[in-house]
């Protein structure tokens, strides 16, 4: 089986989610890209394709969002590493780009720790475009929650290979269930 994980990470939290889900997934061949780079990535050879990125604004990032996300490292308050790839385009311009999609899919996010009303999540939306594409979801939108400081809450990386256990785990088996139908979260 081939997975590809497509991920946008301003501060790295989400990559390192990301890593972690590709863990989870071994045995099959893996592949992680960032959205900035994952232009005219051809998608016909792909078994299941996961899709993540931070929640900003209670869904998924803007250009306006990560811009901000830029500003806010810089200043004196916050002490925050930027991603190389932190000024290229995210994964909602990424996923506006798919259609007829034939493979299996899950989507992930990172948000604050905290009841999802108050927090949102860039999850659910990612989930949406990926069905709206034709992607036959194998999971319900997860999150992996980052603390006030913007660090990884303990656990959630060894969460995240878990979660990567279980995709693989369904995108072996059939038949497919309609999670993005039932408007709620795996997990978090
Ligand atoms: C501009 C901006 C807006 C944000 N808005 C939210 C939000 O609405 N809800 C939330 O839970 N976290 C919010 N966050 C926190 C991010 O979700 C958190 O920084 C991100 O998950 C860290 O992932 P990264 O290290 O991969 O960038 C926001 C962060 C930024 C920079």
């Amino acid at each position: 089986m081939r997975a590809l994980i497509v991920f946008e990470s301003m501060y790295g939290n989400t990559r390192l989610v990301a890593e972690a889900i590709g863990r989870g997934l071994a045995p099959a061949e893996v592949i992680l890209i960032p959205a900035s780079q994952a232009a005219g990535v051809d998608l016909s050879n792909i078994d299941l394709l996961v899709v993540g990125g931070p929640t900003h604004v209670h869904g998924m990032s803007r250009p306006s969002t990560r811009r901000g996300a830029i500003d806010a490292a810089v200043t004196p308050q916050h002490i925050l590493h930027l991603e190389a790839d932190a000024a290229g385009n995210g994964v909602r311009e990424w996923l506006d780009s798919l259609h007829g999609l034939t493979c299996r899919a899950a989507a992930f996010d990172t948000r604050q720790e905290g009841p999802v009303l108050l927090t949102g999540h860039a999850a659910k939306s990612i989930g949406k475009h990926l069905l709206e594409a034709g992607a036959d979801l194998v999971s319900g939108a997860t999150s992996f929650l980052v603390t006030k400081s913007i660090a990884l809450v303990p656990g959630e990386v060894r969460r995240a290979e878990a979660w990567g256990a279980v995709l693989l785990q369904r995108s072996t088996a059939a038949p497919q269930h309609p999670f993005l139908n039932t408007g709620s979260l795996d997990t978090a």
